[in-house]
């Protein structure tokens, strides 16, 4: 399961990923369902996050205007381990190293193109395991 939120930031890039991954994915959006450009982002990210916790291996893509906010947030979730996609490598280290579950995007600095290569290693890389459980268990702990 693939869990989508925005806020108006992301509104325009959610839709549209959402319409792509639908074609191969069990998509769940969580909102906005219109663009509003009064709504809040924390009401999408604890909505979205809310859902992770109750799904177990769960992925989510979470967007805002800068892609900050929403991670800011998703992160005091424990469990969740969420960033900002900057490019295909970082993305690729944070699935290996760091086994992050939330993608954030910045729909204003994120095209479609890129947010589709960005997507696509987010969900076909593996975390690494070994070393790197024991980092993440010190975080959690
Ligand atoms: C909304 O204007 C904007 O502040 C929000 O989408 C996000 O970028 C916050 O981090």
């Amino acid at each position: 399961m693939i869990i989508l939120a925005s806020d108006h930031g992301g509104y325009e890039l959610k839709e549209k990923i959402k319409n792509y991954l639908a074609k191969n994915y069990d998509v769940v959006d969580v909102g906005a369902f219109v663009y509003d450009d009064k709504d809040d982002y924390p009401k999408y990210a604890k909505l979205a996050m809310q859902r992770m916790i109750e799904s177990k291996n769960a992925r989510a893509i979470v967007l805002c205007g800068s892609g900050v906010g929403m991670s800011i947030i998703c992160n005091r979730y424990k469990g969740i381990y969420a960033t900002i996609g900057v490019s295909e490598e970082q993305v690729r280290l944070a699935r290996q190293h760091n086994n992050i579950n939330v993608l954030n995007l910045g729909g204003r600095n994120t095209s479609f193109a890129k947010a589709k290569k960005l997507i696509e290693v987010f969900l076909n890389t593996d975390f690494e395991g070994g070393r790197h459980t024991k980092r993440l268990n010190a975080i959690d702990k």
